[in-house]
């Protein structure tokens, strides 16, 4: 099993990680097989942008990578934008993930549309 540069690059030196004081939408989703844990934290502008992300993982590498990467594709985005974010874009963008370890970018992936949700919910309740 190998890793492609760009994982060990998102694993090592992971991107917008902790939590984000100010997030408007907190998704948080686990895996039962393997015990990870993500978190994906949120702030929304009033345009529907996405101002601010960052993630909190307990898991494997690839999972931090994968929420890393996750991170870096929905900075900037509206959120039907990244509603739309796949954990096979994910993985495309991390150029590769070992057959064994797709379902970590699922997390990812399930962790932003969580927190999206998380935000819708709570505007409605405003
Ligand atoms: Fe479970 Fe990677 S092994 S998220």
């Amino acid at each position: 099993m190998s890793y492609s540069k760009k994982v060990l690059d998102h694993f090592q030196c992971p991107r917008n990680v902790g939590e984000l004081e100010d997030a408007n939408g907190i998704g948080m989703v686990g895996n039962a097989k393997c015990g990870d844990i993500m978190q994906m934290f949120i702030k929304v502008n009033d345009d529907g942008i996405i101002e601010d992300v960052s993630f909190k993982t307990f898991g494997c590498g690839a999972a931090v990578a994968t929420s890393s990467m996750a991170t870096e594709m929905i900075k900037g985005k509206t959120i039907d934008e990244a509603l739309k974010l796949t954990n096979s874009a994910v993985v495309e963008a991390l150029e590769g993930l070992p057959p064994a370890k797709v379902h970590c970018s699922v997390l990812a992936e399930e962790a932003v549309k969580l927190a999206i949700e998380d935000y819708k919910k709570k505007k409605e309740e405003l």
